[in-house]
């Protein structure tokens, strides 16, 4: 395994203003259900409400610092992806304020683009094409020099434990765990200053995970990343995190460190010392994790 190298062949990430914060959001909220394509905006809607609404993000308010790494758990159906949608400029909020370094999601996208990559586990890829031509694809849709993100390309899926053959074949004859590597290669092509994860290391087995693992922390340590990630995975949350946000039904329900939710918990419930956060999770939700988790289904899903 490679991934003790230092990432000196990443290029330097563009630095924005010192002290502003990674990622502000205010108050998001979305919903969906058909009823929301309708004419009428949502303050208006009153009493009138449609019943059959969904609101996937409700009221959601917090701030990642620059350089942390934050964890977003929740069950599914909670509401993760659709705030890393709106994160990442791919939904419109129906209301709230989300900025990154200081630029609006809304009205500076295009800036917001170029500090952001997004990977989530329904990467869509050109099936019949090798990881690298995949990759080299997506550089020159960033306007990456091609040599250089050749070199990038190898050198990342290299330390994500990718062996060198695998980079050729296509990428139909991969493993669900090995094409979401690829995904992950992808979104730190352009050495993003904010990375989203969708559940990074959802389907990888133990020792993938902790390439992944170990790959993010390496970004951050060196290179400054800031990462905003959701997952199932309470060691993982434990591990990578500086802070965990836990969300259910849209809306966050505890937001501190992990040894802080674990102390507070833990003095509530007697078990001092030993909390986990599987306990802090059900003290707060009601719910355990792996009761309802169901790993996703394909890589396939086209909203890339
Ligand atoms: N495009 C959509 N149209 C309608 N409803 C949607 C859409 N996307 C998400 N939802 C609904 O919004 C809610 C939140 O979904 P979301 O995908 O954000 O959850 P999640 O926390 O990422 O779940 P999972 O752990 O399963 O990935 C769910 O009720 C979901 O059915
Ligand atoms: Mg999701």
């Amino acid at each position: 395994m490679t991934i003790a190298e230092p990432v000196e062949q990443l290029s330097a990430p563009s630095a924005p203003a010192d002290g502003v914060a990674a990622l502000e959001i205010e108050g998001a909220l979305k919903y969906f259900g058909k009823e929301s394509d309708s004419k009428t905006p949502f303050w208006r809607w009153g009493a009138n409400r449609p019943a059959k609404m969904t609101v996937a993000v409700d009221n959601i308010s917090l701030t990642v610092r620059r350089g942390e790494i934050f964890g977003l758990l929740g069950a599914n159906g909670s509401g993760k992806s659709t705030l890393i949608r709106l994160i990442s400029t791919l939904l419109v909020p129906d209301g709230g304020r989300i900025r990154v370094f200081g630029y609006d999601v809304q009205r500076e996208e295009r800036t917001v683009r170029r500090l952001i990559n997004r990977v989530s586990v329904e990467a869509s890829f050109f099936k019949k094409l090798s990881a690298l031509e995949n990759l080299m694809y997506a550089a020159r849709l960033y306007d990456l020099p091609a040599r250089q993100a050749r070199e990038q390309a190898r050198f990342i899926l290299r330390r994500l434990g990718l062996s060198e053959k695998r980079l050729y074949e296509p990428l139909e004859n991969m493993s669900r765990g090995m094409q979401q590597k690829v995904a992950i290669a992808r979104g730190l092509l352009t050495s993003p200053v904010l990375l989203l994860l969708d559940e990074p290391t959802t389907g990888l087995d133990p020792r993938s995970k902790h390439d992944v693992q170990r790959f993010v922390l390496g970004m951050r340590r060196e290179h400054d990343t800031t990462v905003f990630l959701t997952t199932h995975d309470m060691d993982e949350a434990d591990r990578l995190c500086d802070r965990i946000a836990i969300i259910d039904e849209g809306r966050i329900v505890a937001l501190d460190t992990p040894a802080n939710l674990k102390r507070a918990i833990g003095s509530q419930i007697g078990k001092n010392g030993s909390t986990t956060l599987e306990d802090v999770f059900m003290a707060y939700t009601g719910k355990s994790l792996d009761d309802d988790f169901e790993p996703s289904e394909g890589v396939d899903a086209d909203d890339e």
